[in-house]
């Protein structure tokens, strides 16, 4: 079969690379000629938790980021250029996120980066392509204050003061009579101390009682002495701010020493990955969600369908948001390549423009319809509920939307 190729020379930050653009959709997939990493498409930079505890969400995300690649390149990628990410893993902690944003800025010369997966890992790596003029999209950072970090940092991820509350309400439809309530959130974790602020004043504003504010760290494995003194005060509603393993074990030992009142858990719970960690004792906990799976438009149709086809079962969040980071960068460039073409432009014009047409698009995505204000936070219309059904052996579950 004959397989051509277009090279187009793009000259980028002084250097030159070279675009493979597809001519025929059956383009080889080994090819001597191909003279860097980059040269597939255009290089969009993806920093994602692959190793560390904060994989249990970053294993979502990379699925997403992924299947986005592959759906907008079928759909003609960048008005007929290919998109390539370049996927670093950025681990779970700042130096891994900082690494990772270095790489991709200075050696794989991409257009943007989604990522970190953490709020605490945004703190520490966005301000270096605040520097450099790169545009950053955050696909899961919630905490106060990320797109604040400048002027090339926006977030797919709505914030923690808009999605946190809904969980508190649904737990109010569960148990209107729920009057004491027990907070417990990770200390040294951004998005976790601004979760639970957030917490804290719901419950103030819903006139409840807070009994207790208990602190831990996301490394601990061992809760029972704030498992203890929570459960002592006899609490109706413990809500929880941390990140997968750590809430998910605290989860099971309040269990497991006796609680049988509400759990609500935040964003940094909210994978089925939680499932091997507090297993049966998962059952009922309630998460407030950034997207659903019955969103009704043709993408997440899509979306929904191509998933439950591949994984057996629903889209979640983390997916979804991964997802919808990768086509806001692609909506973006097409904007930015009606206007001058992108092959005309240097890297730093790219970046700049890009930055541009990301905060003024709007944009039709799984999430329903979102678009950013000035400063880079997103705009989304609808969020939602759901709580954790466990099967008898506590190894299957699935989350259950809340009407
Ligand atoms: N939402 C969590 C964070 O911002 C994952 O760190």
């Amino acid at each position: 079969m004959i397989k051509r190729r277009q090279f187009i020379p793009l000259f980028l930050s002084g250097i030159t690379f070279s675009l493979v653009v597809a001519c025929n959709s059956s383009q080889p997939s080994g090819n001597n000629t191909v003279p860097s990493q980059n040269s597939n498409g255009i290089p969009i930079g993806v920093v994602l938790a692959q190793t560390s505890n904060a994989a249990l969400l970053g294993q979502e995300q990379v699925i997403g980021a992924k299947m986005a690649e592959k759906y907008f390149n079928q759909q003609g990628g960048v008005n007929g250029t290919p998109i390539k990410l370049a996927l670093q893993d950025g681990g779970g902690d700042e130096q891994g996120a900082i690494n990772a944003f270095n790489t991709l800025i200075t050696q794989e010369k991409v257009v943007g980066i989604l990522g970190p997966s953490l709020s605490q890992q945004a703190f520490a790596a966005d301000p270096i392509a605040e520097r450099a003029k790169v545009p950053v999209l955050g696909p899961s950072n919630t905490a106060k204050g990320v797109p604040q970090i400048g002027d090339y940092i926006a977030r797919v991820s709505a914030p923690v003061a808009v999605v946190a509350p809904n969980a508190v309400q649904a737990a109010l439809k569960i148990n209107p009579n729920l009057k004491k309530v027990a907070v417990l959130f990770a200390q040294n974790d951004a998005f976790s101390k601004s979760e639970t602020e957030t917490f804290q004043q719901t419950v103030k504003d819903l006139n409840l009682d807070l009994v207790t504010v208990q602190k831990f760290q996301t490394t601990d494995t061992d809760f029972q002495n704030q498992a203890t003194a929570t459960i002592n005060l006899n609490p109706d509603l413990i809500i929880i701010s941390g990140l997968a393993a750590d809430g998910g074990n605290l989860i099971k030992q309040l269990r497991q020493l006796g609680y049988q009142g509400l759990i609500i858990g935040g964003n940094g719970l909210n994978t089925s990955n939680i499932f091997s960690v507090c297993q049966k004792e998962c059952d009922g906990v309630i998460i407030a969600q950034a997207y659903s799976p019955e969103i009704d438009n043709p993408i997440n149709k899509t979306f929904r369908e191509t998933y439950l086809a591949e994984n057996k079962k629903e889209p979640p969040q983390f997916t979804a948001q991964a997802f919808a980071g990768i086509q806001v960068f692609v909506d973006a460039l097409k904007a930015v390549d009606q206007k001058n073409k992108i092959s005309s432009l240097s890297l730093e014009q790219l970046r700049e423009q890009l930055n541009q047409a990301i905060l003024s698009g709007k944009y039709e995505t799984v999430l329903g319809n979102i678009s950013f204000t000035s400063e880079g936070e997103v705009v989304q219309e609808k969020f939602y509920v759901a709580q954790i059904k466990m099967d008898e052996t506590g190894k299957n579950g699935k989350f259950t939307y809340l009407k």
